[in-house]
């Protein structure tokens, strides 16, 4: 199952527009922040499991290289070995990135993933039949982890722009284990500022890493010890 090009600008039209709805419906106080979030993550399911293509069903529409150019960042504050989450972990294939990454620089990690869409659950799941038990359906909004990790990686476009900071502190207090890294991104230039402020209100401390793909389009992470 794959989408012509012209189908996947469809899909992007219709995703984009289904979350301009809900972000709206949630400034008119129609939708509540759960609401919203399971609003966004239903549009990006509905487009992403129109084509088997993993990099399109995490999102992203490229080649394999622009890929790894765009998400191999996430490594860049990975110094140990260790367990590995990933916040809103689509159909896993991140995960499965990351950790053969991870493993050319000589980096074990033990891979969890964390999706609010049921049918990206369940996708994530077939893919990655050995790491089931590793992939959680839940809300980062009030979701308990079952113990802490290493590393933990987000999108802070997950919660509402007023939440951002208390989503940093909470995953920080609650998330990261001791000597580990909260990591968010890869965000764009035009992002990379309100991504700093949510790190610096939570007086969570912060560094910035950054990459450039091959078109000139550079990515940064913003990421805190613990
Ligand atoms: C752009 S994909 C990212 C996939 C992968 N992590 C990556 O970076 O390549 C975003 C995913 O986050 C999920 N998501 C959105 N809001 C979420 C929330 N509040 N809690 C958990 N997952 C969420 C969406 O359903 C979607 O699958």
């Amino acid at each position: 199952m794959s989408l012509n090009p012209i189908e996947r600008q469809r899909a992007k039209i219709e995703t984009q527009t289904a979350i301009d709805a809900a972000s709206l419906g949630l400034v008119r106080g129609i939708l509540d922040d759960a609401a919203w979030s399971r609003a966004i993550a239903d549009a990006l399911a509905s487009a992403y499991l129109r084509d088997d293509d993993p990099r399109w069903q995490s999102g992203f529409d490229g080649d394999s290289q622009l890929w790894r150019d765009a998400r191999e960042l996430i490594l860049a504050p990975v110094h140990r070995d260790g367990t590995f989450l990933d916040i809103g972990c689509a159909t896993g294939y991140l995960m499965e990135c990351l950790q053969s990454w991870a493993v050319e620089r000589g980096r074990r990690l033990s891979m969890f993933g964390l999706e609010l869409s049921s049918a990206l659950v369940a996708t994530a799941r077939r893919r990655l039949p050995g790491s089931a038990d590793q992939i959680f359906e839940g809300n980062v909004l009030d979701w308990s982890p079952p113990h802490r990790f290493t590393f933990v990686h987000t999108g802070l476009e997950y919660v509402p722009a007023a939440r951002r900071p208390s989503l940093v502190r909470r995953l920080v207090d609650h998330f990261v284990e001791p000597n580990g890294r909260l990591i968010a991104g890869p965000v764009d230039g035009a992002d990379l500022a309100t991504t700093i402020e949510a790190f610096e209100r939570a007086e969570a401390g912060r560094e910035t890493s950054k990459r450039t793909d091959r078109n000139g389009k550079t990515r940064h992470v913003v990421w805190c010890s613990t």
